[in-house]
């Protein structure tokens, strides 16, 4: 029989309420053809070639209808920071259509808000041809028209046509289809089935926009935040540094851009949204070093500096100062509450050092008040892994609050470490478990399977254990939209109309929804992975079981404490390799389980258990 001995009256240590958070990035098309809620693709015709494809056309994901011609023109642009419009000319009946990733997904009865801004002397027809189409007379120089589409049915592949009247030549840019339900219901906003499963999960923090983003493939295209506030069609267009990866045979990525319809903004209202700690991540004046050795230094330095700088007053200052106002001027009168504030993503050696160092310096002068956080590199061991916290050790603790850790590992390397913050260093830094992942294969396609999801819970008993050191975690990724993926495994998966959760993400749920207010100390049999706390809210005690093997019956012991009854909610099926798909949700989901005693448990074979003991 496996053994959990607790003593009620061995208080461990105070569990952070918000521990368990999210980690957004724009891969696996999460933003754009994902959580951001426009349904078009390349809307403002400003894709372009880049590096890795010179190849790539402004007019990507448009077709022409009939005999029509679309060009790709910049001459008196509707503005200068997104400069490329299209010319349309066609006869009456012919135009163009917008294939929108894989389709357009309409509700039957659904309102959708359509806008494009045009010029020329036109009568212009806008439809999917599944609702009630709208006819404008285009005249003069540049407008702003707009309208709303009522969809007759409910469709997953509609397109977006917009055909002439009459024969005529127009200019288009900035064509937008937006569901009038998104979260919140809020305009500009964010896919309501996707920010809901992420409101579900009940996160303490967003860690955005990235991960890799933020540095960019180089410094050109590296995450600049004030290019992605303002009024959205002049933010300007960027491409996606993941344009380059794909899994699978087909190549879908070729034209991922960032149209940051999704900013800063956003994530902040998204944080407000979700009720959880905003935590942005700058880049530090170095690209990614695994693809390039660009670093800035001097004035220009001082310039990714002073963003920080600003990012910190355009959150938190009041709407008379500079940035405060800018905020103000976008809906938000009220200061957003940043604390957080990352400095570099995977960062690593002197390089990072110095620059790091320039950046505490200047925010730490500023803004006492704000948390930084520190990279400790790509990987959780190693040399320069060793490197950053030979660095950290000995300085003071307002020069980082936290240190990330990123680990995509095996199931074995989670099961062998899942101690491995009780030797931690207290004095250092906390830990921000900032990307982790179990890889239950090397290469992609990596399963979330069941087994993943187990090994990720015992290493997050770890966590639980050890809340003390560790603050913060985030999984890694979060969505990844279906024939659109760069990499697997992911929590969500979504097409155009539709999610499923990862077991991976129920494990996630079922700790966030269960954090303890302390941990208590506890002595646990070799073959089960477990973290134990007491919840003062509900007066109940809180026993967390990852059972990576066999079926288990457990003997739970609380001495000095009376309890009555117990409640379980268990993660787990048939086989550790199951796992959830669009066309089966349910395979794997958290099941609510009356123990007969509050003694013994029976923890399935592959199982995540939370049992909550009154
Ligand atoms: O989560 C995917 C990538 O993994 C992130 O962009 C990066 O930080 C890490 O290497």
């Amino acid at each position: 029989m496996s053994t959990i001995r607790i003593d009620a009256s061995e208080r461990g240590v105070d569990v952070n309420s918000k521990m368990i958070g999210l980690f957004f990035e724009d891969i696996n098309y999460g933003a754009d053809g994902g959580l951001y809620g426009e349904l078009l693709e390349n809307r403002s015709f400003d894709f372009f070639p880049t590096k890795v494809y010179p190849d790539i056309s402004p007019l990507y994901a448009w077709e022409t209808l009939g005999g029509a011609t679309l060009t790709s023109e910049t001459d008196s642009p509707t503005n200068s920071v997104n400069p490329q419009y299209a010319r349309l000319c066609a006869k009456a009946g012919d135009g163009i259509c917008n294939k929108a990733y894989d389709g357009i997904a309409l509700v039957k009865g659904d309102k959708y808000y359509f806008s494009f801004y045009a010029r020329g002397e036109a009568l212009v027809r806008i439809t999917t041809g599944h609702d009630n189409s709208t006819v404008f007379a285009v005249t003069g120089g540049w407008k702003h028209y707009e309208g709303i589409l009522t969809a007759t049915e409910s469709v997953n592949d509609a397109k977006l046509y917009i055909t002439l009247e009459n024969d005529a030549s127009v200019d288009i840019d900035m064509c937008s289809l937006f569901p009038q339900k998104t979260f919140r219901n809020r305009r500009n906003g964010l896919r309501a089935d996707m920010a809901q499963a992420l409101y579900d999960m009940r996160p303490g923090f967003l860690r955005f926009p990235g991960g890799c983003i933020v540095e960019g493939n180089g410094l050109d295209n590296r995450y600049r935040w004030k290019d992605t506030i303002g009024d959205i069609e002049t933010r300007k267009c960027n491409w996606n540094r993941w344009q380059n990866a794909n899994v699978g045979e087909e190549y879908v990525a070729h034209n991922y851009f960032q149209s940051y319809g999704l900013g800063f903004y956003e994530y902040f209202l998204l944080c407000e949204d979700l009720e959880c700690e905003p935590l942005p991540v700058l880049n530090c004046g170095m690209g990614c070093q695994y693809q390039c050795d660009e670093t800035v230094s001097g004035e220009q330095l001082e310039e990714y500096i002073q963003d920080a700088l600003d990012l910190i007053e355009f959150a938190n200052g009041s709407d008379s100062s500079t940035w405060g106002k800018v905020r103000a001027k976008m809906g938000h009168k009220k200061p957003f509450g940043l604390t957080y504030l990352a400095i570099g993503n995977e960062q690593w050696n002197e390089k990072y050092f110095e620059r790091y160092e320039k950046f505490q310096k200047a925010i730490s002068e500023k803004h006492p008040e704000i948390r930084l956080i520190t990279s400790s590199g790509p990987s959780a061991a190693g040399k320069e892994f060793d490197n950053a916290y030979e660095w950290l050790r000995g300085k003071d603790p307002s020069f980082a609050f936290m240190v990330d850790e990123h680990y995509y590992v095996s199931a074995d390397w989670l099961l062998k470490n899942t101690n491995r913050y009780d030797s931690y260093d207290r004095s250092l830094p906390k830990v921000f478990a900032g990307e982790y992942a179990c890889h239950i294969s090397p290469s992609q396609p990596r399963p979330n399977s069941l087994e993943a999801a187990v090994a990720e819970a015992a290493m997050m008993c770890g966590f639980e254990r050890n809340a003390d050191v560790v603050f913060f975690a985030s999984y890694a990724p979060l969505f990844a939209r279906i024939g659109y993926t760069q990499w697997t495994p992911d929590l969500i998966f979504v097409n155009g109309h539709d999610l499923f959760l990862t077991p991976s993400y129920y494990v996630q749920q079922m700790f966030a929804k269960n954090l303890p207010t302390y941990t208590l100390k506890a002595s646990v049999s070799d073959d089960i992975h477990a973290s134990v706390g007491f919840d003062e809210k509900n007066g109940e005690y809180i026993v967390k079981i990852a059972n990576y093997g066999n079926e288990k019956t457990v003997d739970i012991e609380i001495a000095g404490a009376s309890v009555k009854e117990a409640e379980a909610q268990v993660l787990t099926a048939s086989s550790k390799d199951a796992v959830n798909t669009m066309e089966n949700k349910s395979a794997v989901i958290p099941a609510n389980v009356r123990c007969d005693s509050a003694r013994t448990f029976t923890a399935p074979a592959y199982s995540f258990s939370v049992i909550r003991l009154k």
